[in-house]
């Protein structure tokens, strides 16, 4: 099933990968060779992309974990470097929101939930395998953003908590990609633009994403394959100096 083996025996924990772009990005990832170890919260859909992976010939372990809490990142991360000695990739892909609540309407809890689901478990996740990355002298950590954590989108409703998230997890890319850079260690930020994920289809309605399709330079959405190969280039050794950055997948939602 591979196509030119860019992952070859690569150990990639891949968040988030129940649906959406996390599962775009671990089935491409399985497709390249890495053996992916798929984290999420919901078990059912773990287990059936799971069974897509085996299924086209890759390889694929899952992990059900809570990415909001600490202690099971660490209990993910701890068994992954058990089983396999090394993490060579990690996709920080949990993240998301749920509504588009004024700034006068947001509670502390849906404050916090935002950060702590797009922020906190990138945090976690990064923390939990940086150890082993130094030690191998070897990693690439890449964290989905969005174009949201740069400036709101021209053509669509934005949402605070969750802009201010994502651009903290841009800041906190640069930092680390400063930090461990000495250790073979790459940190980069995909920003994606509106995808059609099962998440976006509950939350933006017709008319929006209609209109954020139009007025794109591109006159499209992007599709989960689109982050997929982002991140694999990212993941790959062609990439091999570039840290730190923010790779905008976006059909030109934004031009900086
Ligand atoms: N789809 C887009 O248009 C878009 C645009 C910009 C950025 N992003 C970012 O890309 C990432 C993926 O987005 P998506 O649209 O594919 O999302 P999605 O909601 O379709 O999928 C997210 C996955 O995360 C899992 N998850 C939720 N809470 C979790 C938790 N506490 N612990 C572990 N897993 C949890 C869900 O079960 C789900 O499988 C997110 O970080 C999102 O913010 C998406």
């Amino acid at each position: 099933m591979s196509r030119l083996n860019k992952l070859d025996n690569n150990i990639a924990i891949v968040t988030a990968a129940g649906q959406g772009l996390g599962e775009s990005i671990a089935k491409t990832f399985a497709k390249e060779g890495a053996i992916v170890i798929l984290v999420d919260i919901n078990q059912q859909e773990l287990l059936r992309v799971r069974e897509d992976i085996i299924e086209s010939g890759g390889k694929a372990a899952l992990v059900t974990a809570d990415l909001t809490k600490s202690d099971q990142v660490n209990d993910m991360v701890n068994g992954v470097i058990k089983d396999y000695k090394k993490v060579d990739i990690l996709i920080n892909g949990a993240g998301g929101f749920q509504s588009f609540s004024p700034i006068n309407e947001i509670t502390d809890s849906e404050w916090d939930d935002v950060i702590s689901l797009n922020l906190n478990s990138a945090f976690y996740c990064s923390r939990a395998v940086s150890s082993i990355m130094i030690e191998n002298k070897k990693g690439r950590i890449i964290s989905l953003s969005s174009g949201a954590g740069i400036a709101p989108n021209p053509y669509a409703p934005s949402y605070i908590p969750y802009g201010a998230a994502k651009a903290g997890l841009i800041g906190m890319t640069k930092l680390m990609a400063r930090d461990i850079g000495q250790y073979g260690i790459t940190v980069n930020v995909i920003a994606p633009g509106t995808a059609l994920t099962p998440r976006v289809r509950r939350i933006r309605d017709q008319e929006s994403l209609d209109n954020i399709a139009s007025m794109n330079p591109m006159r499209n959405l992007i599709e989960p394959r689109d982050c997929a190969e982002a991140a694999l280039f990212l993941a790959s050794d062609e990439a091999r100096y570039i840290t730190g950055i923010t790779l905008m997948v976006n059909a030109g939602n934004l031009i900086l």
